[in-house]
């Protein structure tokens, strides 16, 4: 993927990106760092950050920041589907940035901001809504999944939340879009606008594409066994990266394990590898080695690696969780930092909407040639 550029670049990193992105072949063209490509991806404000979501998501943004173009949000409209109480949206908000910080995010590198601090979204979308059509938005799975779960409240915000999602990345006009699988059929959806878009109106957006920057994306799974680590599942077995020690030592202690293999080398049940997971990402290699060799040769003892496991992990969150409650007790700082990120998006966001506004044949005021 990486190429040494070959343009002789002063006071530039010299790696460049082949924009092919093929392997073998030799590369078509050359993008440069000084060019990097635009990477979008949105951060819900609802629930507190978890394992899951650190070790499947954070991380890979943090690695992302020193070769992309990112844009990271928070999805502050998104959530307004659910109808938050409205005391409530600025400390979810604050929060998630603080959390993202604490965990790597640089807001020097990335333009972090709040989805409502660019009108240009809201203004897209609007576009948007006219390239999409009521049968798809109401065949989309997590669309169906909220009229069972909320059937007092199917608003059309919902029914056209993959369309405010396409506003979010075609505004920076993104190729790639760091996404998990239960978000890929909203990407494809904003493909299919931003193609419907170019097809009326002339090309304008490039179609977003799902970026899997990690080909093993590291997945968590619940402490109890059910399933991936999640925010509403089970909380006692999801630990979140504002739990203090203590209430990491709890939940671990009681996460799910066995009897313990009664042959060498035994296939681990899912739960347990989840456990040495876990050891794998927060413990020293000599610690996971030692409680690997004891599982194989069957003389584990999970209490001993569950005490070891709790230590280690709280250890891992203790200067995460105290970092990001320093942000969040900041909020001139966040202020800034938001406002600094919206000031970045809002530069790619207004040409694109005065380019869409042109190609549309909204374009009252230049005078005829
Ligand atoms: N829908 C995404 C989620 O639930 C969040 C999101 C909103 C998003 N807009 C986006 C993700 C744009 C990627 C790009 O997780």
């Amino acid at each position: 993927m990486f190429q040494v550029c070959r343009i002789p670049l002063k006071r530039t990193r010299l790696f460049c990106i082949n924009a092919s992105g093929r392997d073998n072949k030799p590369p078509t063209h050359y993008i440069c760092t000084m060019n990097k490509e635009i990477v979008v991806s949105g951060i819900r404000s609802t629930g507190y950050l978890h394992l899951g979501n650190y070790f499947g998501a954070i991380q890979n943004y943090v690695k992302m920041q020193e070769d992309y173009n990112c844009y990271f949000f928070v999805a502050d409209y998104h959530s307004l589907t659910t109808h938050p109480d409205p005391k409530d949206l600025k400390a979810n908000v604050f929060r998630v940035v603080a959390e993202n910080i604490a965990s790597g995010l640089d807001p020097e590198k990335v333009a972090l901001y709040a989805q409502s601090d660019i009108p240009e979204i809201p203004e897209l979308y609007l576009m948007l809504n006219m390239m999409a059509y009521k049968g798809e938005l109401e065949k989309v799975p997590t669309f169906k999944d909220k009229v069972r779960t909320q059937p007092d409240n199917v608003n059309a915000g919902l029914l056209t939340y993959p369309v405010l999602m396409a506003a979010d990345i075609l505004i920076q006009r993104a190729v790639k879009v760091p996404v998990g699988k239960d978000q890929e059929q909203h990407l494809e959806m904003a493909r299919n606008f931003a193609e419907r878009f170019n097809k009326r109106y002339g090309d304008f957006f490039p179609e977003p594409q799902v970026f899997r920057f990690n080909k093993d994306t590291v997945k968590i799974m619940s402490l109890d066994g059910v399933g991936k680590m999640s925010k509403s599942e089970n909380v006692n077995a999801t630990i979140f990266l504002s739990d203090d020690d203590d209430t990491i030592r709890k939940k671990i202690m009681k996460a799910k394990t066995d009897a313990g293999p009664t042959e060498p080398n035994a296939v681990m049940p899912d739960f347990i590898q989840n456990l040495f997971l876990l050891l794998q990402l927060t413990s020293k290699p000599e610690t996971y080695e030692t409680f690997r060799n004891n599982y194989n040769d069957c003389n584990i003892r999970y209490g001993d690696l569950k005490k070891q496991l709790a230590e280690d992990m709280a250890a891992f969150i203790r200067p995460i969780r105290e970092r990001a409650k320093e942000l969040q007790n900041d909020e001139t700082l966040i202020r800034k930092i938001l406002k600094e990120g919206a000031e970045k998006a809002r530069t790619g966001a207004s040409a694109t909407i005065a380019g869409a506004r042109k190609l549309i044949g909204i374009d009252y005021y230049t005078p005829n040639p």
